[in-house]
């Protein structure tokens, strides 16, 4: 596996395989990979001749200056696990490569509206740091398709309409959560659990699956089932932010067809934030198969 710390190296790298005729896919994360990032890897691999993973620890999505230095950093580590997975390149400058005169007065990225609800709500200005520093890598780059999980939802769907908005020539490709046995969403986050928390931790998961249940068994009375799945969360030690029931596209959910429905949750345990999300989409299209079986 390359690795580049610069854009310039990244640059020639990357020239001499489009000269060559080949295709570039890029999975952006911020290091400390599990395998959910992995799979998005290989999902990167079936979708074009080379992968790119960049390694970056955003500084300007974060709330607080205290977690950008604490978040765990396991490069070693990283580098073992993408060079077995066969990627190609490697990209992780160093904070003053993407943001030489800080993040201050760097031209940002703003997508008012959608932004703004759920995870953006809670954490003002992370999104602006993810849809800047993603531009940026898009424009460093200029990867043919990028590959996003599916556990980050509400940023999958900015960073399409960012593309969609900014007419950026590069295709975004989702990869489906990957969970734990016992149906955690992975995430890097998962390490701030202590032990008893991480075994309350799947209950988020297990939160949302109730109001998808209720959802297939007719119930269309969304308040109250935000409500109740609140309610248990806070009964179980969590303290949710929140447990929406939306339009797949982050849109009011009224005139949706149940396929048409996602349940998004977010709530932090201990010190850990934890996300999760569950498209109806999904849920729908394997009830078709076993159905058809
Ligand atoms: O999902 C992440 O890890 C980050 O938000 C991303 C997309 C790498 C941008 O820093």
């Amino acid at each position: 596996m390359l690795i580049a710390r610069d854009i310039a190296s990244a640059r020639g790298i990357l020239g001499g395989w489009r000269s060559a005729g080949e295709s570039v896919a890029v999975v952006p994360t911020m290091g400390n990979l599990h395998e959910g990032h992995l799979a998005l890897m290989d999902i990167a691999a079936q979708s074009a001749h080379r992968v790119v993973a960049t390694i970056f620890v955003n500084a300007m999505q974060f709330d607080r200056a205290d977690e950008v230095a604490s978040y765990p950093r396991t490069f070693k580590e990283d580098c073992e696990k993408l060079i077995a997975r066969g990627v190609d390149l490697l990209f992780c400058p160093d904070h003053k490569v993407i943001y030489p005169h800080g993040t201050e007065h760097q031209t940002r990225v703003e997508l008012p509206g959608l932004t703004e609800i759920l995870c953006g709500a809670h954490r003002p200005g992370h999104f602006t740091g993810v849809t800047t520093v993603v531009t940026k890598l898009f424009n460093i780059l200029q990867p043919d398709v990028a590959v996003f999980g599916e556990k980050d939802y509400q940023q999958l769907q900015i960073i399409r309409r960012v593309v969609e908005d900014l007419n950026q020539p590069v295709s975004i490709v989702a990869g489906a959560t990957v969970r734990e046995v016992d149906g955690l969403a992975m995430s890097s986050r998962n390490s701030y659990l202590s032990s008893d928390e991480r075994r309350r931790a799947p209950l988020l998961h297990r939160a949302l699956r109730t109001v998808v249940a209720r959802l297939l068994a007719g119930e269309r009375a969304f308040a109250q089932l935000e409500r109740a799945a609140m309610l248990s969360l806070r009964s179980n030690g969590f303290e949710p932010e929140y447990v929406q029931v939306l339009a797949a596209d982050l849109g009011s959910p009224t005139h949706s067809q149940l396929s048409d429905l996602v349940v998004l949750g977010a709530a932090w345990l201990g010190k850990a934030r934890l996300i999760d999300n569950l498209p109806l989409r999904k849920v729908v299209e394997e009830g078709a198969r076993l159905a058809a079986r």
